[in-house]
């Protein structure tokens, strides 16, 4: 699909929706996404689409994301149904594919693990997820920044470590197995580099 038409697509989308910070959110992480990719071996075009889209399912608020996800057949967790703002990648994913016909598997993956990161990520996947922590979707700048941005001086592995683990030591309310899964899997990787 046009890069150009897609983003009138989306931009309409999440407009009506009244979600317009949404949609600059959106662009700011595919763009940004985009830039990663190119620096860190990744499709440049397949990292733009997946970071336009992964916000998507924002036209649906927290208290409709279980019934939402229900009704698209989206298998949920416990730490899901307990804090149901992390279901909202999974929501997107299936707005993507039902709604924006992209059928990539690649680009699903990273639109459907851009909170939580996932045990088995691809570099796509790492870039989209770091590409939404940078370009925060809110306001000021985010207070892990200087942190991970060392970080990803040396890799995106170390940086999507160093921000999981900044997580896990603030407020984080719930654990979602993926986020945990891909913390092992890290610090597994870094070690054995
Ligand atoms: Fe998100
Ligand atoms: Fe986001």
């Amino acid at each position: 699909m046009d890069q150009e038409y897609l983003q009138e697509s989306i931009e309409q989308f999440l407009c009506e929706a009244n979600c317009l910070k949404t949609y600059t959110h959106c662009i700011a992480v595919g763009d940004y996404a985009c830039k990663l990719a190119e620096r860190f071996m990744a499709d440049p075009h397949k990292a733009q689409i997946a970071g336009y889209l992964h916000d998507i399912s924002a036209i649906y608020p927290d208290d409709q994301r279980v019934a939402v996800a229900n009704k698209m057949g989206i298998a949920l967790c416990k730490e899901e149904l307990t804090l149901p703002m992390i279901i909202h990648q999974k929501i997107s994913r299936e707005i993507a594919l039902g709604q924006f016909n992209i059928t990539d598997l690649e680009i699903l993956s990273a639109i459907e693990c851009h909170t939580t990161l996932k045990g088995n990520y691809s570099t796509l996947d790492l870039v989209v997820f770091i590409a939404d922590k940078i370009k925060w979707d809110q306001d000021g700048e985010p207070p892990y920044i200087t942190g991970l941005m060392t970080a990803l001086d040396h890799s995106l592995e170390s940086a999507a470590y160093y921000y999981i683990d900044y997580l896990l030591n603030h407020d984080i309310q719930v654990i979602h197995p993926w986020l945990n899964e891909a913390y092992v899997k890290l610090k597994q990787q870094l070690e054995s580099a």
